[in-house]
Protein backbone atom coordinates (compact mmCIF):
# COMPACT_ATOMS: atom_id res chain seq x y z
CA UNK A 1 0.00 0.00 0.00
CA UNK A 2 1.38 3.59 -0.80
CA UNK A 3 0.52 4.89 2.71
CA UNK A 4 1.64 8.74 1.28
CA UNK A 5 -1.43 8.24 -0.31
CA UNK A 6 -3.44 7.84 2.93
CA UNK A 7 -5.57 10.68 4.07
CA UNK A 8 -8.15 10.29 7.04
CA UNK A 9 -11.73 10.49 6.41
CA UNK A 10 -12.95 14.42 6.61
CA UNK A 11 -16.38 13.51 7.20
CA UNK A 12 -16.33 10.87 9.66
CA UNK A 13 -13.69 13.48 11.82
CA UNK A 14 -16.70 16.16 11.42
CA UNK A 15 -19.38 13.76 12.98
CA UNK A 16 -17.09 12.70 15.79
CA UNK A 17 -16.58 16.78 16.54
CA UNK A 18 -20.02 17.78 15.92
CA UNK A 19 -21.68 14.78 18.10
CA UNK A 20 -18.77 15.96 20.67
CA UNK A 21 -20.20 19.68 20.60
CA UNK A 22 -24.31 18.30 21.26
CA UNK A 23 -22.58 17.57 25.14
CA UNK A 24 -22.64 20.49 27.40
CA UNK A 25 -23.76 22.61 23.91
CA UNK A 26 -24.51 26.21 24.89
CA UNK A 27 -27.20 28.16 23.45
CA UNK A 28 -24.52 30.52 22.12
CA UNK A 29 -22.87 27.77 20.14
CA UNK A 30 -20.43 26.71 22.60
CA UNK A 31 -20.09 23.69 25.42
CA UNK A 32 -19.74 23.93 28.80
CA UNK A 33 -17.94 20.65 29.58
CA UNK A 34 -15.66 21.34 32.83
CA UNK A 35 -14.03 19.01 33.93
CA UNK A 36 -15.02 16.24 36.32
CA UNK A 37 -18.32 17.12 35.05
CA UNK A 38 -21.46 15.03 34.25
CA UNK A 39 -21.12 16.39 30.50
CA UNK A 40 -17.45 15.64 30.92
CA UNK A 41 -18.28 11.85 31.83
CA UNK A 42 -21.14 11.83 29.16
CA UNK A 43 -18.24 12.56 26.37
CA UNK A 44 -15.86 10.50 27.91
CA UNK A 45 -18.25 7.56 27.84
CA UNK A 46 -19.03 8.57 23.91
CA UNK A 47 -14.88 8.27 23.60
CA UNK A 48 -14.90 5.45 24.87
CA UNK A 49 -17.93 3.43 23.57
CA UNK A 50 -16.26 4.60 19.93
CA UNK A 51 -12.91 2.69 21.38
CA UNK A 52 -14.51 -0.47 22.27
CA UNK A 53 -15.39 -0.68 18.34
CA UNK A 54 -11.64 -0.98 17.44
CA UNK A 55 -9.08 -3.42 18.49
CA UNK A 56 -7.60 -1.35 21.03
CA UNK A 57 -6.38 -1.75 24.81
CA UNK A 58 -8.32 0.82 26.83
CA UNK A 59 -6.95 1.42 30.27
CA UNK A 60 -7.88 4.36 32.81
CA UNK A 61 -5.62 5.70 35.18
CA UNK A 62 -5.41 6.88 38.27
CA UNK A 63 -6.12 10.56 37.45
CA UNK A 64 -8.60 9.96 34.84
CA UNK A 65 -6.22 9.90 31.81
CA UNK A 66 -7.78 7.28 29.27
CA UNK A 67 -5.19 5.60 26.68
CA UNK A 68 -6.66 3.50 24.08
CA UNK A 69 -3.40 1.09 22.29
CA UNK A 70 -3.73 0.25 19.15
CA UNK A 71 -0.43 -3.09 18.72
CA UNK A 72 2.34 -2.95 16.68
CA UNK A 73 4.75 -5.67 15.09
CA UNK A 74 6.87 -5.24 18.45
CA UNK A 75 5.09 -4.22 21.40
CA UNK A 76 8.02 -3.78 23.77
CA UNK A 77 8.69 -0.74 21.28
CA UNK A 78 7.36 2.40 22.95
CA UNK A 79 4.50 3.18 20.99
CA UNK A 80 3.76 7.21 19.59
CA UNK A 81 1.32 8.61 21.87
CA UNK A 82 -1.33 11.67 20.43
CA UNK A 83 -4.20 13.44 22.23
CA UNK A 84 -5.51 15.96 23.95
CA UNK A 85 -8.02 17.05 26.46
CA UNK A 86 -12.07 16.67 26.32
CA UNK A 87 -12.73 19.25 29.54
CA UNK A 88 -13.50 22.66 28.66
CA UNK A 89 -13.99 26.76 29.43
CA UNK A 90 -17.01 27.55 31.22
CA UNK A 91 -18.87 28.43 28.03
CA UNK A 92 -15.70 27.63 26.08
CA UNK A 93 -15.53 26.64 22.31
CA UNK A 94 -16.38 23.44 20.17
CA UNK A 95 -12.40 23.14 18.93
CA UNK A 96 -9.93 23.13 21.93
CA UNK A 97 -8.84 20.51 22.95
CA UNK A 98 -11.45 18.02 21.66
CA UNK A 99 -10.09 18.44 17.91
CA UNK A 100 -6.93 16.70 19.37
CA UNK A 101 -8.61 13.65 21.13
CA UNK A 102 -11.07 13.24 17.89
CA UNK A 103 -8.08 13.92 15.70
CA UNK A 104 -6.11 10.76 17.48
CA UNK A 105 -9.51 8.86 17.11
CA UNK A 106 -9.51 9.60 13.30
CA UNK A 107 -5.81 8.23 12.54
CA UNK A 108 -6.88 5.12 14.89
CA UNK A 109 -9.42 4.55 12.48
CA UNK A 110 -7.95 5.00 9.27
CA UNK A 111 -5.00 3.03 10.57
CA UNK A 112 -7.95 0.36 11.43
CA UNK A 113 -9.33 0.29 8.68
CA UNK A 114 -6.63 0.32 6.40
CA UNK A 115 -4.92 -2.83 8.41
CA UNK A 116 -1.55 -1.06 8.34
CA UNK A 117 0.78 -3.21 10.47
CA UNK A 118 2.91 -0.35 12.08
CA UNK A 119 6.35 -1.00 13.86
CA UNK A 120 5.46 0.34 17.30
CA UNK A 121 1.70 0.34 19.10
CA UNK A 122 0.28 3.73 18.05
CA UNK A 123 -1.32 4.91 21.33
CA UNK A 124 -4.25 7.51 21.67
CA UNK A 125 -5.31 9.79 25.00
CA UNK A 126 -7.37 12.15 26.25
CA UNK A 127 -5.68 13.86 29.82
CA UNK A 128 -7.94 15.05 32.66
CA UNK A 129 -8.58 18.66 33.31
CA UNK A 130 -6.24 20.41 30.56
CA UNK A 131 -8.51 23.37 31.26
CA UNK A 132 -7.42 24.18 34.75
CA UNK A 133 -10.78 26.72 34.90
CA UNK A 134 -12.55 24.33 37.61
CA UNK A 135 -10.04 23.00 39.44
CA UNK A 136 -6.11 24.97 39.15
CA UNK A 137 -3.89 24.39 37.91
CA UNK A 138 -4.11 23.56 34.06
CA UNK A 139 -2.74 20.37 32.86
CA UNK A 140 -3.39 18.74 35.90
CA UNK A 141 -3.85 14.91 34.64
CA UNK A 142 -0.47 15.17 32.10
CA UNK A 143 1.45 16.92 34.83
CA UNK A 144 0.63 13.98 37.23
CA UNK A 145 1.44 11.49 34.36
CA UNK A 146 4.56 13.29 33.57
CA UNK A 147 6.37 13.45 37.38
CA UNK A 148 5.42 16.69 37.52
CA UNK A 149 2.39 16.99 39.74
CA UNK A 150 2.01 15.39 42.86
CA UNK A 151 -1.61 12.86 42.56
CA UNK A 152 -2.37 13.65 46.21
CA UNK A 153 -1.77 17.17 46.07
CA UNK A 154 -3.67 17.77 42.79
CA UNK A 155 -6.86 15.67 44.54
CA UNK A 156 -7.04 18.01 46.94
CA UNK A 157 -7.90 20.89 45.12
CA UNK A 158 -10.89 22.19 45.47
CA UNK A 159 -13.65 24.04 43.30
CA UNK A 160 -15.43 27.17 43.58
CA UNK A 161 -18.18 24.60 45.28
CA UNK A 162 -15.18 23.28 47.57
CA UNK A 163 -16.03 20.24 45.59
CA UNK A 164 -12.44 17.82 45.40
CA UNK A 165 -10.84 16.83 42.72
CA UNK A 166 -10.57 12.55 43.75
CA UNK A 167 -14.19 13.03 44.97
CA UNK A 168 -15.37 14.51 41.64
CA UNK A 169 -13.21 11.98 39.59
CA UNK A 170 -14.33 9.05 41.13
CA UNK A 171 -18.00 10.45 41.57
CA UNK A 172 -17.47 10.17 37.63
CA UNK A 173 -16.46 6.90 37.43
CA UNK A 174 -12.67 7.61 35.64
CA UNK A 175 -10.73 7.30 38.52
CA UNK A 176 -9.05 4.61 37.23
CA UNK A 177 -6.75 1.67 38.96
CA UNK A 178 -4.17 1.71 36.24
CA UNK A 179 -0.97 3.99 38.01
CA UNK A 180 -0.34 7.44 36.81
CA UNK A 181 2.97 7.01 36.03
CA UNK A 182 5.01 8.21 33.18
CA UNK A 183 6.17 5.64 30.18
CA UNK A 184 9.11 5.44 27.58
CA UNK A 185 6.73 7.73 24.76
CA UNK A 186 8.77 7.23 20.94
CA UNK A 187 6.86 10.34 19.80
CA UNK A 188 4.07 12.71 21.31
CA UNK A 189 1.95 14.84 18.88
CA UNK A 190 -0.53 17.04 19.43
CA UNK A 191 -3.21 18.42 17.36
CA UNK A 192 -5.11 21.70 18.50
CA UNK A 193 -6.30 25.03 17.35
CA UNK A 194 -4.10 27.73 17.06
CA UNK A 195 -6.58 30.51 19.15
CA UNK A 196 -5.22 33.46 17.89
CA UNK A 197 -5.22 35.37 15.20
CA UNK A 198 -2.00 34.58 13.31
CA UNK A 199 -2.22 31.70 11.24
CA UNK A 200 -5.73 33.10 9.89
CA UNK A 201 -3.49 36.77 9.43
CA UNK A 202 -0.86 34.96 7.86
CA UNK A 203 -3.41 32.94 4.94
CA UNK A 204 -1.48 30.00 6.46
CA UNK A 205 -3.45 26.65 6.86
CA UNK A 206 -0.76 24.89 9.05
CA UNK A 207 1.11 26.00 12.13
CA UNK A 208 4.18 24.29 13.60
CA UNK A 209 4.45 25.96 16.90
CA UNK A 210 8.43 25.52 17.74
CA UNK A 211 6.76 25.64 21.57
CA UNK A 212 5.22 26.81 24.41
CA UNK A 213 5.17 30.21 26.19
CA UNK A 214 5.98 29.96 30.21
CA UNK A 215 2.77 30.28 31.88
CA UNK A 216 2.74 31.54 36.28
CA UNK A 217 -0.49 31.53 37.96
CA UNK A 218 -0.78 32.81 41.04
CA UNK A 219 -3.92 33.62 43.48
CA UNK A 220 -4.37 36.67 45.92
CA UNK A 221 -6.56 37.40 48.46
CA UNK A 222 -7.25 41.16 49.88
CA UNK A 223 -8.93 41.36 53.23
CA UNK A 224 -10.24 44.62 54.41
CA UNK A 225 -13.19 45.35 56.60
CA UNK A 226 -17.39 44.51 55.41
CA UNK A 227 -19.46 47.31 56.91
CA UNK A 228 -22.43 49.25 56.24
CA UNK A 229 -22.29 51.51 53.33
CA UNK A 230 -24.92 54.37 54.41
CA UNK A 231 -23.45 54.97 57.75
CA UNK A 232 -19.83 54.14 57.44
CA UNK A 233 -17.86 57.26 56.11
CA UNK A 234 -15.55 57.50 53.09
CA UNK A 235 -12.53 58.57 55.23
CA UNK A 236 -11.09 55.14 56.86
CA UNK A 237 -12.98 52.24 54.81
CA UNK A 238 -10.84 49.13 54.30
CA UNK A 239 -12.57 48.65 51.11
CA UNK A 240 -11.17 45.12 49.57
CA UNK A 241 -12.61 45.80 46.53
CA UNK A 242 -10.92 49.05 45.44
CA UNK A 243 -7.49 47.70 46.86
CA UNK A 244 -8.17 44.70 44.28
CA UNK A 245 -9.46 47.31 41.37
CA UNK A 246 -6.05 49.25 41.97
CA UNK A 247 -3.95 45.89 42.12
CA UNK A 248 -5.85 44.45 38.63
CA UNK A 249 -4.65 47.93 36.92
CA UNK A 250 -1.23 48.16 38.25
CA UNK A 251 -1.10 44.54 36.48
CA UNK A 252 -2.53 45.66 33.94
CA UNK A 253 0.35 48.17 33.18
CA UNK A 254 2.86 45.44 33.84
CA UNK A 255 3.73 43.88 30.61
CA UNK A 256 4.58 47.47 28.69
CA UNK A 257 6.37 48.47 32.24
CA UNK A 258 8.69 45.90 31.60
CA UNK A 259 9.52 46.21 28.18
CA UNK A 260 6.14 44.20 26.22
CA UNK A 261 7.39 40.18 24.96
CA UNK A 262 4.69 39.18 28.34
CA UNK A 263 1.16 38.90 29.03
CA UNK A 264 -0.82 39.85 32.07
CA UNK A 265 -4.22 39.09 33.32
CA UNK A 266 -6.73 38.57 36.18
CA UNK A 267 -9.37 36.55 34.90
CA UNK A 268 -11.07 35.31 37.91
CA UNK A 269 -12.56 37.67 40.90
CA UNK A 270 -14.81 36.64 43.43
CA UNK A 271 -16.39 39.44 46.28
CA UNK A 272 -17.47 39.17 49.06
CA UNK A 273 -20.05 38.95 50.48
CA UNK A 274 -20.90 41.14 47.35
CA UNK A 275 -23.79 42.77 48.64
CA UNK A 276 -24.75 45.87 47.31
CA UNK A 277 -25.08 47.59 50.33
CA UNK A 278 -22.01 46.34 52.00
CA UNK A 279 -18.79 47.09 51.87
CA UNK A 280 -16.94 44.35 50.29
CA UNK A 281 -14.68 42.55 53.17
CA UNK A 282 -12.89 40.42 51.15
CA UNK A 283 -11.31 39.52 47.38
CA UNK A 284 -10.06 36.74 45.73
CA UNK A 285 -8.77 36.66 42.09
CA UNK A 286 -6.58 35.22 39.78
CA UNK A 287 -3.14 36.38 38.30
CA UNK A 288 -2.06 34.64 34.99
CA UNK A 289 1.26 35.76 33.52
CA UNK A 290 3.45 34.43 30.38
CA UNK A 291 6.16 34.72 28.58
CA UNK A 292 8.85 32.90 26.59
CA UNK A 293 11.40 34.28 28.75
CA UNK A 294 10.93 32.59 32.14
CA UNK A 295 13.12 35.09 33.76
CA UNK A 296 11.12 37.96 32.54
CA UNK A 297 7.68 36.63 33.85
CA UNK A 298 9.48 35.93 37.65
CA UNK A 299 10.80 39.31 37.17
CA UNK A 300 7.62 40.99 36.79
CA UNK A 301 5.94 38.97 39.18
CA UNK A 302 8.26 39.99 42.27
CA UNK A 303 7.83 43.61 40.59
CA UNK A 304 3.74 43.31 40.73
CA UNK A 305 3.84 41.80 44.02
CA UNK A 306 5.65 44.52 45.87
CA UNK A 307 2.64 47.03 44.47
CA UNK A 308 0.32 44.54 45.61
CA UNK A 309 1.40 45.00 49.05
CA UNK A 310 1.93 48.37 49.14
CA UNK A 311 -1.65 49.51 47.78
CA UNK A 312 -3.01 46.67 50.41
CA UNK A 313 -0.59 48.75 53.59
CA UNK A 314 -2.18 52.25 52.02
CA UNK A 315 -5.46 50.88 52.21
CA UNK A 316 -5.27 49.14 55.42
CA UNK A 317 -6.25 45.35 53.91
CA UNK A 318 -3.94 42.60 54.59
CA UNK A 319 -3.16 40.57 51.17
CA UNK A 320 -2.47 36.85 51.15
CA UNK A 321 -0.40 35.08 47.92
CA UNK A 322 -0.55 31.88 46.51
CA UNK A 323 2.01 31.20 43.99
CA UNK A 324 -0.19 28.49 42.85
CA UNK A 325 1.76 27.08 39.51
CA UNK A 326 4.19 27.42 37.25
CA UNK A 327 5.07 25.65 33.54
CA UNK A 328 8.20 27.34 32.32
CA UNK A 329 8.41 27.60 28.09
CA UNK A 330 8.52 24.52 26.05
CA UNK A 331 10.85 24.32 23.18
CA UNK A 332 9.70 21.41 20.92
CA UNK A 333 11.09 18.31 19.56
CA UNK A 334 13.47 19.64 16.51
CA UNK A 335 13.55 16.55 14.52
CA UNK A 336 9.62 16.32 15.09
CA UNK A 337 9.33 19.58 13.76
CA UNK A 338 11.51 18.58 10.63
CA UNK A 339 9.38 15.97 9.54
CA UNK A 340 6.13 17.93 10.30
CA UNK A 341 7.79 20.56 7.84
CA UNK A 342 7.90 17.68 5.31
CA UNK A 343 4.56 16.29 5.91
CA UNK A 344 3.16 19.81 4.97
CA UNK A 345 5.29 20.61 1.94
CA UNK A 346 4.40 17.07 1.03
CA UNK A 347 0.69 17.40 1.36
CA UNK A 348 0.96 20.21 -0.46
CA UNK A 349 -0.35 22.54 2.54
CA UNK A 350 0.74 26.36 3.77
CA UNK A 351 2.44 26.34 6.62
CA UNK A 352 3.79 28.93 9.51
CA UNK A 353 6.64 28.82 12.38
CA UNK A 354 4.93 30.20 15.50
CA UNK A 355 4.95 29.89 19.30
CA UNK A 356 1.98 29.01 21.31
CA UNK A 357 0.72 31.43 23.60
CA UNK A 358 -1.89 28.78 24.97
CA UNK A 359 -0.86 25.84 27.20
CA UNK A 360 -1.10 22.66 26.43
CA UNK A 361 -0.52 19.19 27.59
CA UNK A 362 2.21 18.86 25.23
CA UNK A 363 3.92 21.24 27.24
CA UNK A 364 4.58 18.31 29.82
CA UNK A 365 5.04 15.60 27.48
CA UNK A 366 7.76 17.61 26.49
CA UNK A 367 9.55 16.80 29.47
CA UNK A 368 9.07 13.28 29.08
CA UNK A 369 9.40 12.27 25.16
CA UNK A 370 10.20 13.97 21.79
CA UNK A 371 7.01 16.54 21.30
CA UNK A 372 5.52 18.31 18.58
CA UNK A 373 2.12 19.87 17.99
CA UNK A 374 0.79 20.99 14.94
CA UNK A 375 -2.12 23.98 14.99
CA UNK A 376 -4.55 24.93 13.01
CA UNK A 377 -6.77 28.41 12.17
CA UNK A 378 -9.01 29.69 14.81
CA UNK A 379 -11.56 31.87 12.74
CA UNK A 380 -11.42 35.67 13.93
CA UNK A 381 -8.83 34.45 16.41
CA UNK A 382 -11.40 34.02 18.89
CA UNK A 383 -10.78 30.99 21.59
CA UNK A 384 -12.27 29.71 25.03
CA UNK A 385 -15.68 31.14 23.82
CA UNK A 386 -18.62 30.15 22.00
CA UNK A 387 -18.09 31.19 18.84
CA UNK A 388 -15.05 29.40 18.91
CA UNK A 389 -15.31 28.16 15.45
CA UNK A 390 -12.17 26.44 12.64
CA UNK A 391 -13.26 25.59 9.27
CA UNK A 392 -14.14 21.34 8.64
CA UNK A 393 -11.57 21.71 5.62
CA UNK A 394 -8.52 23.03 8.05
CA UNK A 395 -9.66 20.17 11.21
CA UNK A 396 -8.98 17.45 8.24
CA UNK A 397 -5.68 19.30 7.02
CA UNK A 398 -4.44 19.49 10.53
CA UNK A 399 -5.65 15.89 10.61
CA UNK A 400 -4.03 14.52 7.54
CA UNK A 401 -0.33 16.38 8.84
CA UNK A 402 -1.10 14.34 12.51
CA UNK A 403 -1.87 10.99 10.57
CA UNK A 404 1.24 11.11 8.22
CA UNK A 405 3.34 12.03 11.67
CA UNK A 406 2.20 9.20 13.52
CA UNK A 407 2.76 7.05 10.56
CA UNK A 408 6.04 7.99 9.58
CA UNK A 409 6.94 7.87 13.48
CA UNK A 410 5.17 4.65 14.33
CA UNK A 411 6.55 2.48 10.67
CA UNK A 412 9.46 3.97 10.82
CA UNK A 413 12.75 4.18 12.75
O1 LIG B 1 -4.51 28.24 29.88
C1 LIG B 1 -4.38 27.78 28.74
O2 LIG B 1 -3.76 28.36 27.87
C2 LIG B 1 -5.03 26.46 28.41
O3 LIG B 1 -6.28 26.70 27.83
N1 LIG B 1 -5.18 25.62 29.57
MN1 LIG C 1 -6.69 23.29 24.80
MN1 LIG D 1 -8.13 25.90 26.54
Amino acid sequence: MDVKSLRINGARLRHTLEEMAKIGATAGGGVHRLALSDEDKQARDLFLGWLQEMDVEVKIDEMGNMFAQRAGKNNSLPPVLSGSHIDSQPKGGRFDGILGVMGALEVLRTIHENRLETKRPVTIVNWTNEEGSRFAPAMAGSGVWAGKLDRDWVYARTDIQGKKFGEELKRIGYRGQQPVKKQPIHAYFELHIEQGPILEEEGKAIGLPKGIIGLYWYDVTVEGQANQVGPTPMEGRRDALCAAAEMILKLNELPAGMGGNMVATVGEIHNFPNSRNIIPGRVHFTVDIRSWDDGLAIRAWKEVRKNFEQIAGKRGCTIWIDETWSLEHTAFDQKLLKRLEGITEQLAYSKHSMISGAGHDAGYLNQVAPTAMIFVPSIGGRSHVEVEETKWEDCERGANVLLHGILQSALGE
